[in-house]
């Protein structure tokens, strides 16, 4: 496994796990460690041994955003012809397998913004979820106000994106942001099992459910259904839907093909 300065990654069981490992600057999201975290996502992706990923940082900080110190002096020609944030974010969107982001403590700007990337969020009790850039005189650049605003709605996104007012646990969870809270000592430990679980389905039918429910941000509902009804047939081809029925048939537990 490669070695990395910013982030820390292990396997445990049939799922990558990768830290962010920041603290002094509260795993503010610097080109190193996006670099970083772009390699391990993709090396994780191309893992037949692993199932799902969990993304994650440390009990005070998923990430307190773009690095503020990094960007300070760059220049707009710098920022644009270097295609800042670009690729280099959105690594996690090219990800095939489900990634689960685990947020303790700050998940801010573009920590947000990596957080809503991700096809899962589970929030730790203390997690505290913003889009602060407006106090710094611009605003979220790497998906921010239409994420934040497809999950939480018009006027819960707005609010927080004019003003920087963060929510905790319980209010993203109650605007579903947030898949479910669990308590801060439990949080990897979920998002592993979670993960797990996601490890024992057919893998072809794992990929194509992602797909699908992504399709259902990009598309018309009768485009998205028609996808997904197509998708859904594909799988009868799979040795996934053989097992998976036979063994609900035979009332045993289905035993998928890694
Ligand atoms: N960039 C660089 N350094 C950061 C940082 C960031 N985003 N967030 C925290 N740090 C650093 C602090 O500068 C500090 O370093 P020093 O000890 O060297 O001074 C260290 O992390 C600890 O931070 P604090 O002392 O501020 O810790 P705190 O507990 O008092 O406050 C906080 C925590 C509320 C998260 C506060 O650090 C904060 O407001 N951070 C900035 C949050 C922010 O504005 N994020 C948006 C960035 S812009 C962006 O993300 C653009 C985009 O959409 C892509």
């Amino acid at each position: 496994m490669a070695e990395y300065g910013m982030i820390l990654t292990e396997v445990q069981g049939r799922v990558g796990l990768i830290r962010l490992n920041r603290p002094q600057a509260l795993n503010a999201l610097c080109d190193q460690l996006m670099a970083e975290l772009a390699d391990a996502l993709k090396g994780f992706d191309k893992d037949p041994a692993i199932a799902a990923i969990v993304l994650t940082g440390s009990d005070k900080a998923f990430a307190a955003g773009a690095d503020i110190k990094e960007m300070q002096h760059r220049t707009y020609p710098e920022v644009y012809f270097d295609d800042w944030i670009g690729e280099r974010w959105e690594a996690v969107l090219t990800v095939r397998k489900p990634v689960i982001a685990a947020v303790a403590g700050f998940a801010l700007g573009g920590g947000c913004e990596v957080a809503m990337m991700c096809d899962i969020i589970l929030a730790a009790d203390n997690a505290k979820f913003g889009q602060p850039e407006i106090r710094l005189g611009v605003i979220p650049g790497a998906g921010g106000s239409q994420r934040l605003t497809r999950a939480v709605g018009k006027s819960k996104a707005m609010e927080m994106v004019l003003t920087g007012r963060m929510m905790d646990a319980a209010e993203a969870e109650r605007a579903n942001l947030v898949s479910r809270i669990v308590p801060l000592a439990d949080l990897v430990a979920e998002a592993v099992k979670l993960g797990e679980t996601i490890g024992t389905m057919s893998a072809p039918a794992v990929a194509i459910a992602k797909d699908a429910v992504n399709a259902a941000f990009e598309t018309s509902l009768t485009e998205g259904v028609r996808y997904e009804r197509r998708v859904f047939l594909s799988l009868f081809g799979t040795e996934g839907q053989k097992e998976g029925m036979a063994a609900f048939v035979e009332k045993r537990k289905p035993a998928f093909r890694r």
